[in-house]
């Protein structure tokens, strides 16, 4: 039986305890009736922020932007585009926040501009232009084709020609979003600036949007073919990224961001990593740690639902962390589906009892608190381009970004204007005044553990050990720090499961259980579908 993380540390960094909340701001709450969430909204939500028991937001993109890619395409890095506020706003969010001891994260987007930058502006107005090599600019082939196979990630392909200068220009997404040339070095100290400008307004880190594609192959070298059923094909891509994804020469420029990052005190670096293998995503810490604090850990998101996948999940993650590399969890985001949605209804609570419980940094998505699910749209209303251009494809991210439940009015209390996507049609069920007032809600649920998880340093940072022998649904783990130990114990059945723990403890009592259940002794009979969790006596 092997223990991960067996000393526990002493003198952890905030963001070591921390607990993480994404916003995307589109959806939170809007103060101004134009359907839209803005940083005032954020700031009238920060008292229920506090209420919950996060200590970290993580702001999706709400810079200048034409908006094609709703944010990730920026125009302007040193601004807030005036759909939600303005610098002053920002600044009252920043101050009102760490009035709070909450942190602020914003999200920085180094791959790609929007094409309405200034930049991009000047690099496509002629050959000549001294912008001209800020963006990555190639000639046609002989035929008049790209130069090479290089697909966009949001379809076809990522060369995107340019009649008034007669190239190619490359982007890795959308045609709106060309990839900045982290190759010239006045890219790299411009984008440097951009983080030291929101550094010294007092942003607490950053989280580096699509990390992995920062650096392309100098020689331009076509990709291979995805082997059929390889984790790539299941993002609907006909190619293996190998000249475009994870080249070495960008953990050379994550060192550098990170040295910008310390030129301030405690600021936090996270970066949206991810790859198959956990193998291949260890790099991102540095070597030695001085990398990501946290490279993003997506395996999750797809997890296996069974306990034996996710056992072998936890633990796959856990054996190759580099010494003193903190290990952290995502189970849903502004990508992906609903993890109430994917998960099933019935294992939602489990899931957060998962992420909560386990060693490492849970960062959680706004509304999975409450247990928002996707929201079904129609192919004709869709509008992320990413489900537009891939209709074969159940990728498009607008069912997952729908607005925030707050109450049973009108709008769920996310606008008093039109919203920009459909609101779920059980929000008068499914809302945060309604579940403030039922003592067994999800959202009681996960203030609750959030509480446990601040209060106990076991939670928090104690041992983890799987605790072997309880039959094909359960898992089990114990955390253990200064003499306190806890256990929790998921069932993934559908079927009432015991646990026998005389041989860990005389007497266990349950503090918390996603079904309420209070139990205490040495043997456990959990519901369907049911976590709890335990004090070893
Ligand atoms: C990241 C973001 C995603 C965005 C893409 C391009 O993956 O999370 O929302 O579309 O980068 O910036």
């Amino acid at each position: 039986m092997k223990t991960y993380h067996p000393n526990g540390t002493n003198n952890l960094k905030w963001w070591q305890k921390a607990t993480f909340y994404q916003i995307y701001p589109r959806s939170f709450q809007d103060t101004n009736g134009d359907g839209i969430g803005d940083l005032q909204g954020i700031i009238n939500r920060l008292d229920y922020l506090v209420d919950l028991g996060i200590d970290a937001i993580w702001i999706s993109p709400i810079f200048p932007s034409p908006m094609a890619d709703f944010g990730y395409d920026v125009a302007d890095y040193c601004d807030i585009h005036p759909m939600f506020g303005d610098l002053d706003t920002f600044d009252r969010l920043l101050a009102e926040a760490h009035g709070r001891n909450l942190k602020i994260i914003l999200d920085y987007v180094p791959n790609h501009s929007s094409h309405q930058h200034p930049w991009f502006l000047e690099s496509r107005s002629s050959r000549q232009n001294p912008r001209r090599d800020w963006y990555i600019w190639q000639d046609a082939k002989a035929d008049g084709s790209p130069p090479n196979n290089w697909e966009a990630f949001f379809g076809g392909s990522a060369w995107e020609w340019d009649e008034l200068t007669q190239q190619y220009y490359l982007h890795t997404f959308l045609p709106e979003q060309p990839d900045l040339n982290w190759r010239n070095p006045e890219v790299v100290e411009a984008m440097y600036n951009v983080l030291r400008f929101w550094l010294d307004r007092g942003v607490d880190g950053f989280r580096v949007d699509a990390i992995i594609c920062l650096m392309k192959d100098e020689q331009f070298r076509d990709n291979p073919a995805v082997q059929p059923g390889s984790f790539w094909a299941r993002w609907g891509n006909q190619l293996e990224p190998r000249y475009t994804m994870h080249l070495p020469e960008t953990r050379q420029q994550i060192r550098q961001m990170r040295q910008v990052l310390d030129e301030y005190e405690d600021r936090v670096h996270i970066g949206e990593t991810s790859a198959p293998e956990y193998i291949d995503l260890m790099p991102y810490y540095g070597d030695p740690l001085d990398g990501y604090d946290i490279p993003f850990n997506f395996n999750t998101l797809n997890a296996p639902w069974y306990a034996a996948g996710m056992r072998a999940l936890i633990e796959d993650y856990y054996a190759v962390l580099p010494p003193g590399g903190w290990p952290n969890f995502v189970f849903g985001n502004h990508d992906v589906h609903r993890l109430a949605t994917r998960y099933g209804h019935e294992n939602h609570r489990s899931v957060g009892m998962l992420l909560l419980t386990l060693w490492g940094i849970p960062t959680m998505y706004y509304g999975d608190e409450i247990g928002m699910e996707d929201v079904f749209i129609p192919l004709e209303q869709r509008i992320d381009p990413w489900g537009i251009n891939k209709p074969e494809t159940d990728l498009g991210r607008d069912p997952e970004r729908t607005p925030m439940q707050w109450n049973s009015s009108p709008n769920a209390g996310f606008t008093t204007g039109k919203p920009w996507l459909p609101l779920a049609d059980n929000y008068t069920q499914v809302n945060v005044a309604a579940q403030l007032a039922d003592e067994g809600s999800t959202l009681n649920f996960y203030k609750k553990l959030l509480r446990l998880r601040r209060s106990l340093p076991a939670l928090h940072n104690g041992s983890f050990t799987f605790v072997d022998g309880q039959g094909d649904d359960l898992l089990a783990y114990q955390r253990e720090a200064n003499g306190q130990r806890l256990l929790v114990c998921l069932n993934f059945g559908a079927a009432e499961r015991t646990i026998d723990l005389s041989h860990l403890t005389n007497r266990a009592e349950t503090l918390l259980s996603t079904h309420f259940t209070n139990h205490s002794g040495t043997t456990f009979t959990l519901r369907p579908h049911e976590s709890i969790l335990l004090q070893l006596n």
